[in-house]
């Protein structure tokens, strides 16, 4: 499986000119790997246009989309539509900040990631658990980032049409920066995870190219760590992909 990294910007950075020259010097990076750039909605009009090469290994994505399209009265949404007009391949969905502060439930997240699919979008849907599940265990963690998955993914008609563009990212809730303890998971503990994801696939009806990411905390010192793990497809990264270690993350 080809390595993905992914660098969610969340609501960051604040104007244009930054969002501008963040990119800018991604765009300066000699890498080979496919990353994509998620940064805030507000932020897609001013960088799309340097994502019209379709061949680039430098692709866009968004950090949430609405489950309506193409159009319609719902305030303060954005369409697979809209998005792909401005050039987005893929979009973050059900990330555990918005499961958190913005109380989204796996049945919204599910029919967000349904709509994205079959916008030919590609969906990355984030899981994890929360650290009392993970203090119950390795196995416990997998049966309950299982359950969630199952749950986001039920508004999917064909699953395995639309596994094609589907990417799963792994991200534990306790290890994500913004939550406060900075703990990162180790790349085998989460890979046992991500296995027990990609044998959650493998068993319906043999599904086997999803992509499975880890993140959380992934920095400059421990990325290789996940990255160049045979059973992780590579990461989404937030708070380093604003700084000097995403472009030490993605040079090859
Ligand atoms: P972090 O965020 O790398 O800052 O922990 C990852 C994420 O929330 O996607």
């Amino acid at each position: 499986m080809e390595k993905l990294i992914a660098a969610n910007w969340k609501m960051n950075p604040v104007t244009r000119e930054e969002a501008t020259k963040l990119l800018r010097q991604v765009e300066k990076v000699k890498t080979n790997r496919k990353v994509v750039i998620c940064p805030p909605f507000i932020h897609l009009s001013v960088l799309s246009p340097r994502f019209t090469s379709r061949t680039s290994s430098l692709k866009l994505g968004a950090q949430d989309v609405f489950w309506e399209n193409p159009a319609g009265p719902y305030t303060g949404e954005i369409s697979a539509a809209m998005l792909k007009s401005y050039n987005a391949e893929y979009v973050i969905i059900g990330h555990s900040e918005r499961r958190r502060f913005l109380n989204e439930s796996d049945e919204m997240i599910s029919k967000k990631v349904a709509a994205a699919a079959a916008a030919g979008l590609k969906p990355i849907l984030c899981v994890g658990e929360p650290i009392s599940v993970r203090k119950r265990g390795i196995a416990v963690s997998k049966k309950f980032v299982l359950n969630q998955l199952k749950k986001d993914l039920k508004e999917i008609r064909n699953l395995k049409s639309a596994a094609r563009n589907l990417i799963i990212a792994y991200e534990p809730i306790w290890a994500i920066s913004t939550f406060g303890a900075g703990q990162v998971d180790s790349p085998d503990d989460s890979s046992e995870v991500i296995s027990a994801i990609k044998k959650f696939f493998l068993g319906a009806g043999g599904i086997a190219n999803v992509s499975v990411l880890y993140g959380g905390s992934v920095n400059g010192k421990n990325a290789a760590g996940f990255i160049n793990h045979p059973v992780i497809d590579g990461a989404l990264i937030g708070a380093a992909s604003l700084k000097k270690d995403f472009f030490d993350i993605i040079r090859t």
